[in-house]
């Protein structure tokens, strides 16, 4: 299934939201924390530097050393290293230094060798809490490296209550900025909507369409050009039915006096050529055919044209329309038969219910071999209901939408012999059009085509 445009809209952008916000919370606080991290280190190196002096008087004295390194680091809230040239800890302020493994390969210690000073951010084995540990490699008279360290818990715990308004923040920001994409999705879907509707409409040959005012510049554009567009449609329709119907027209008398003339010749003439006689009495009938049925369609089609809504029965147009197709079916030894369930009285125009009958049973006993065909007419509160059967070729589903457009057939050398135009299933479509009432064609392949038509009993005019 499609989805709304609204609906495609508002996910994108209700994501974009989310993604916005995801990356912008996770850089603000990786540099925030890059931030903490660099003044913490400017610090560390600071006490580092402060220190020096009594570490320079101290380091011969392991216990002095140790003293001094306990107090400091508590009053600077830091704890402190101190390693000798070949990596061995001489004293640390959390941790007996003859227990402690040679520091030797530790980065900080690595790094401050070859820089002023190395710094490194990791996990504690001797604490078990990630620290950032400062080391600065001193030469005269202390040689060795002095290291500096603080626990990052202390920033995290910061970062906890930042991390916190953040969130809320950006809660507040999607919620808003949800409702922001549902107002601005619908405002832009709903007119495309409405325009959508007015296509439809134009499609279905209303041309009159109400096509509503926009407010935004670009989609007032479009529906002015949708009214240009619409009423052009509008002006060529009726060109073309216009030229259709004159030229149907035109062809009327010619044919007609073409006709009359074959008849005569025929009646007069008997000779071997006879034969192309009758080919052209046969072409000539099909040309009135498809030129009547042109007239009729270009009338059903005028809006100009009123139907004449009468009140009669239903089944006495049935039965006219079975008297004009009878000799056909017989010719061809189908039983034509009529299953009526009473009187129906219709208001109805006569001459487009006659229109629509005989084509409908023209076409089924035009498309049957053998078997028969079947009307069945019934009422219920508002509508009469027909169904035309038969039990002749029928056709696949695949052709069962297009067969009401004009010209249509099914198989083309097949309807040529049987003098079909595709024309009267369009017939068929605007007299049901016009009387607000409903057709559907069902058929299987060899087992033979159904019509069911509703037609309400009664016609409700507009008032104007
Ligand atoms: N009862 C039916 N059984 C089988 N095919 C049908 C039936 N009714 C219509 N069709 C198919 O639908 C096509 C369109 O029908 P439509 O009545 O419009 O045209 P037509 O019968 O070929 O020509 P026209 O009615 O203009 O003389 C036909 O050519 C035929 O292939
Ligand atoms: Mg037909």
């Amino acid at each position: 299934m499609k989805s709304s445009l609204f609906k495609r809209l508002f996910t994108t952008l209700s994501l974009l939201i989310i993604i916005i916000f995801s990356l912008n919370y996770y850089f603000t606080l990786r540099t925030f924390r890059q931030h903490h991290v660099l003044l913490e280190k400017e610090n560390l190196l600071k006490h580092i530097k402060s220190i020096e002096p009594e570490i320079n008087k101290k380091y011969l004295n392991l216990l002095e050393l140790q003293k001094y390194i306990n107090g400091i680091s508590q009053i600077l809230d830091i704890r402190l290293t101190i390693i000798d040239e070949n990596g061995r800890v001489l004293a640390d302020s959390q941790k007996k230094a003859m227990e402690m493994d040679n520091h030797i390969h530790r980065p900080e210690i690595v790094d401050s060798k070859t820089s002023t000073y190395g710094f490194s951010v990791r996990f504690s084995d001797t604490i078990k809490k990630e620290m950032l540990y400062v080391a600065v490699h001193k030469n005269s008279p202390f040689k060795g490296f002095i290291r500096a360290s603080v626990f990052l818990a202390s920033i995290d715990s910061f970062l906890y209550d930042f991390k916190k308004s953040i969130i809320i923040a950006a809660i507040f920001f999607l919620a808003s900025g949800l409702a922001g994409t549902f107002f601005l999705t619908q405002s832009i879907s709903r007119p495309i909507g409405k325009l959508a509707q007015a296509a439809n409409q134009i499609a279905k040959g209303n041309f009159d369409v109400n096509i509503p005012e926009f407010d935004t510049d670009e989609l007032s554009e479009l529906a002015a050009n949708f009214r240009v567009m619409s009423q052009e449609i509008k002006s060529l329709e009726t060109i073309k039915r216009d030229l259709i119907a004159n030229v149907s027209h035109e062809l009327r008398t010619p044919l007609t006096a073409i006709k009359g003339f074959i008849e005569t010749l025929n009646d007069e003439f008997d000779g071997p050529n006879k034969k192309y006689l009758d080919i052209i009495e046969r072409h000539t009938d099909r040309l009135i055919f498809i030129v009547q049925d042109l007239l009729i369609l270009s009338r059903l089609e005028d809006s100009g044209i009123e139907p004449d809504y009468q009140m009669f029965s239903l089944n006495s147009v049935i039965s006219d329309t079975v008297l004009l197709l009878d000799k056909k079916a017989r010719q061809k030894e189908l039983s034509l038969k009529v299953i009526e369930n009473g009187e129906i009285g219709i208001e109805a125009d006569r001459n487009q219910l006659v229109q629509l009958f005989v084509n409908l049973i023209d076409n089924a006993v035009k498309y049957t071999e053998k078997g028969e065909v079947s009307i069945e007419i019934k009422k219920d509160e508002k509508f009469a209901m027909i169904d035309i059967r038969d039990t002749g070729i029928g056709m696949e589903k695949k052709h069962l939408s297009r067969i009401f457009e004009r010209f249509y057939v099914v198989d083309s050398s097949r309807s040529r012999i049987q003098g079909g135009t595709g024309l009267g299933l369009s017939i068929v479509k605007h007299v049901i059009h016009n009387h607000k009432g409903f057709v559907e064609i069902n058929s299987a392949p060899g087992k033979g085509t159904q019509a069911h038509i509703r037609l309400p009993l009664i016609q409700t005019r507009s008032l104007i």
